[in-house]
């Protein structure tokens, strides 16, 4: 049984990830704005933007993987507010790689596809990013941030598809919701991309720590 420290566990690719391993791991989610009830892991409510409240959250729960799925992974939101984007995107991976490294936790960082502009496709982890966006600029920083300050860390660019907290934030829910409720909705014909199931992905993210990997990894789907 592994202590595991999950932030983001209200996001997406979180939650999947702490209900996937509550059973078989110790599992504590970090969370910011959205509580979650009736959840079998321990729940933390914070704002990780605080290098302080960090450092006392990963000495007090001590965990030896560290899966980092908070962001703010709200395009629109990021360009809003580039600054916070900044902060939560690439600063704050930086300055937990910084301190898992000081602890001894593993680190699994979870990045984007959308560090690439798109317009060669087929990209592999050898490929020079050319992030398009404030979302993407600051999950680029983050990467960099986090290589260097830690590199025994893994590094995952994601993109993956599942059920959410409010059933509103992945693609797949976008159709399903619209076309359950008897809504057309366009799709696009000139958009190729890779995600995973969002509890595939999870699996192969914790693959990938019981292997030891560190560095850059492009985890997707065929
Ligand atoms: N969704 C995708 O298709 C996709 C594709 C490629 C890469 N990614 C990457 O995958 C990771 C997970 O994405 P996701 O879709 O699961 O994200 P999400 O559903 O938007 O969830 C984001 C999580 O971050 C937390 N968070 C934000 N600001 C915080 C703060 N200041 N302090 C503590 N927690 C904070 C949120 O907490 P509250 O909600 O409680 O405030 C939430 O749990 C991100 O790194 C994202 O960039 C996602």
């Amino acid at each position: 049984m592994t202590r595991i420290l999950v932030t983001g566990a209200s996001g997406l690719l979180g939650l999947n990830f702490a209900l996937q391993y509550q059973a078989a791991h110790q599992v504590m989610g970090v969370v910011h704005q959205h509580g979650l009830r009736n959840v079998s892991f321990a729940v933390v409510k914070t704002d990780l933007n605080n290098p302080r409240i960090l450092k006392r959250l990963l000495v007090g729960a001590a965990p030896e993987v560290v899966i980092h799925a908070a962001a703010i992974a709200n395009l629109e939101a990021c360009e809003k507010n580039p600054q916070l984007a900044q902060q939560i995107n690439a600063d704050l991976p930086g300055e937990l790689a910084r301190l898992t490294r000081e602890l001894g936790m593993k680190l699994v960082h979870i990045s984007t596809d959308a560090v690439f502009d798109g317009e060669q496709g087929g990209y592999v982890e050898t490929d020079t990013p050319n992030p398009l966006s404030v979302y993407a600029r600051t999950k680029y920083e983050g990467e960099q941030q986090v290589t260097e300050a830690n590199p025994e860390a893994i590094v995952a660019r994601v993109n993956f598809f599942g059920w959410s907290l409010t059933g509103k934030r992945s693609l797949s829910e976008f159709f399903y919701n619209n076309l359950s409720a008897g809504n057309q909705v366009k799709g696009f014909t000139d958009v190729q991309f890779c995600p995973l199931q969002v509890n595939q992905l999870a699996e192969t993210l914790m693959g990938m720590v019981n292997l030891d990997l560190r560095g850059l990894y492009h985890v997707v789907s065929g």
